[in-house]
């Protein structure tokens, strides 16, 4: 079942630092609906993805999911980080299992892990150990341990930056038909455009110094949001002039965003 989330005037500041990190940060994100969160780096992406997986309490402000205040981690909010992070004495099919055992499912559990890896396009190296894969294919098991435990809410935080176009390519669809098929509510942050585009029926477009949410975009190009489909690159250029105007740290008038692009390229 999925569930909306709600960032209220989360403001934060890492060992009480002067400068905030993050500031006003207010953002809903409905049930079931996919965002993509971009922004330079350095920006608090990763700070916000994990305030609202309940792994860092911001100094001020809130942050619930469904009418339930997030004050730690749960399966039911589950985070992918960008590195998969893997027991090295298990098997990958075990590496999977283990979120669910965590989640307290019962002895089918490893059923259930083997056909997410399966899903995933693992399914015939589920008795490989982590270390015997590539990085890529480490990221799918890490994926397929983030999912298989039904969250409502999942939070990617970069997750296939490191891997190759056709890999990553696959495995943006795959996570796009099954957050479709259960109804989770994806967050995802990239700082890769089309991804965005590709990923978010809405993009947040954050600011930095401090970080805050700069710009809520919403996707017009109907799924599948493919580049080279009609639609794509128009989106996109709306997309890299609200980067630009972020990074620049304007708000205001729209300039065209062929204009902008040329600014942010200069
Ligand atoms: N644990 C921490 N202690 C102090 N500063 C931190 C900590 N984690 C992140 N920061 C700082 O907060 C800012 C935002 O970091 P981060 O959220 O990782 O950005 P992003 O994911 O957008 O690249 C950076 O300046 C980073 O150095
Ligand atoms: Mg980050």
């Amino acid at each position: 079942m999925s569930t909306s989330v709600h960032v209220a005037e989360l403001t934060h500041r890492f060992n009480k630092q002067a400068e905030p990190v993050l500031s006003d940060v207010n953002l809903r994100v409905d049930a079931g609906e996919t965002l993509a969160i971009v922004g330079e780096s350095g920006c608090g992406k990763s700070t916000l993805l994990h305030m609202i997986a309940g792994m860092v309490m911001p100094s001020t402000g809130t942050v619930s999911i469904g009418n339930e205040p997030v004050r730690a981690p749960n399966p039911r909010w589950n985070i992918m980080f960008q590195r998969a992070a893997l027991y090295p004495w298990l098997s990958i099919v075990d590496n999977v299992a283990l979120g669910l055992e965590f989640a307290g499912a019962g002895r089918e559990r490893r059923h259930r892990a083997a056909a997410m890896l399966e899903r995933v396009g693992l399914g015939d190296r589920v008795d490989a150990r982590p270390q015997d894969l590539s990085g890529g294919q480490q990221q799918r098991v890490a994926l397929a341990r983030s999912l298989v435990v039904s969250p409502s809410v999942i939070l990617l935080d970069e997750p296939f930056s490191a891997l190759d176009t056709f890999t990553r390519s696959d495995l943006q669809a795959e996570v796009l038909s099954i957050v479709a098929e259960q109804g989770i509510t994806l967050i995802q942050v990239t700082h890769d455009l089309d991804e965005a585009v590709i990923m978010g029926d809405r993009i947040a477009v954050m600011e930095r110094a401090p970080g805050r949410i700069h710009s809520l975009i919403d996707n017009r190009m109907p799924p599948p949001r493919q580049p080279g489909r009609p639609g794509f690159a128009g989106m996109r250029d709306e997309l890299l002039a609200a980067f630009g105007r972020a990074r620049r740290n304007l708000s205001g008038a729209d300039p065209s965003p062929v204009a902008a692009s040329v600014a942010v390229n200069a």
